[in-house]
């Protein structure tokens, strides 16, 4: 897939889905905004990645924070001009515990991040993309926008959420020729899913793993390359008439 010159905001970006997301888009000759917590890890990225000074930016950025975010989109608009994908990545999975255990900090914290924080997104990138009258956003979303997950209340909440967002930034953006899709992986071979493994059970989170794998078909974590190809499908111009789209990466889950 070709994406010269191509400008690429990735949120998240130091994370598995994002970090192997920025790689692809890079060797396909894209110009990347780098979004994330932490600059050190952003510098090894960019490190990582062989980019060029002038093909990339990077942005320490807690997505929770309207005006960083309205900040790293501005900052993207000034140094390459335009903005052509938007992946919209940044995403936590917060406290593993049933709904009557929950602590309310964990609630706000995952909502604000995975809604409001993914939301703001939107709010600043649409409007640059409405006026070059072109654009495609990817949502990650999660198979968690589709099902329930003992344990997960926040984390399934915040990707229902996503979902019906994306649905309606589509709606939206359709007469200005922008597209907008959620990717949904099942759970992923990431520190995500390590961390969900540890919460859930902290003396045996490699049993936590094989009950998750048993539940996908394939019988086994998608990887973050998995998800990042269909990423890079959707911002392709392959992908021009696709729009308000959920896709499943889940090794067949949906199917059962
Ligand atoms: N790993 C999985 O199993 C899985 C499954 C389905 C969906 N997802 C979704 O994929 C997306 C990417 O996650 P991942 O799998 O790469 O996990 P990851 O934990 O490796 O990456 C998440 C990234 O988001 C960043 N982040 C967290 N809070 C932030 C904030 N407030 N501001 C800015 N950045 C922030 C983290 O620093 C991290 O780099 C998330 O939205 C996640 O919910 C993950």
């Amino acid at each position: 897939m070709n994406f010269n010159n191509k400008v690429v905001i990735i949120t998240g970006a130091t994370g598995g889905i994002g970090a192997e997301s920025a790689r692809r888009f890079a060797d396909a000759g894209a110009k990347l905004c780098l979004v994330d917590l932490d600059m050190a890890k952003l510098k090894e990225l960019v490190l990582d990645l062989h980019l060029l000074e002038e093909d990339y930016l990077v942005k320490a950025c807690d997505v929770r924070k309207e005006e960083l975010v309205k900040d790293y989109v501005e900052a993207t608009k000034e140094k390459f001009g335009r903005i052509d994908v938007f992946v919209n990545n940044a995403g936590v999975e917060g406290e593993v515990a049933p709904i009557v255990e929950t602590e309310t900090e964990n609630l706000d914290f995952v909502l604000d991040v995975n809604i409001k924080g993914f939301y703001f997104g939107l709010k600043y990138v649409l409007p640059i993309m409405y006026e070059q009258k072109e654009g495609s956003v990817i949502n990650t979303a999660s198979v968690a926008g589709f099902i329930g997950s003992p344990g997960l209340a926040p984390y399934i909440a915040s990707k229902h959420a996503v979902l019906g967002i994306t649905k309606t930034a589509a709606l939206e953006s359709a007469a200005y020729g922008v597209t907008v899709n959620a990717v949904c992986p099942g759970p992923v071979d990431n520190d995500m899913m390590r961390n969900i493994e540890k919460k859930a059970s902290p003396d045996d989170p490699e049993a936590v793993k094989t009950n998750f794998e048993q539940m996908v078909p394939l019988g086994r974590y998608a990887t973050n390359e998995d998800v990042a190809h269909t990423i890079l499908f959707l911002a392709s111009d392959k992908a021009k008439y696709l729009t308000g789209t959920l896709h499943r990466v889940d090794g067949g889950m949906g199917a059962k």
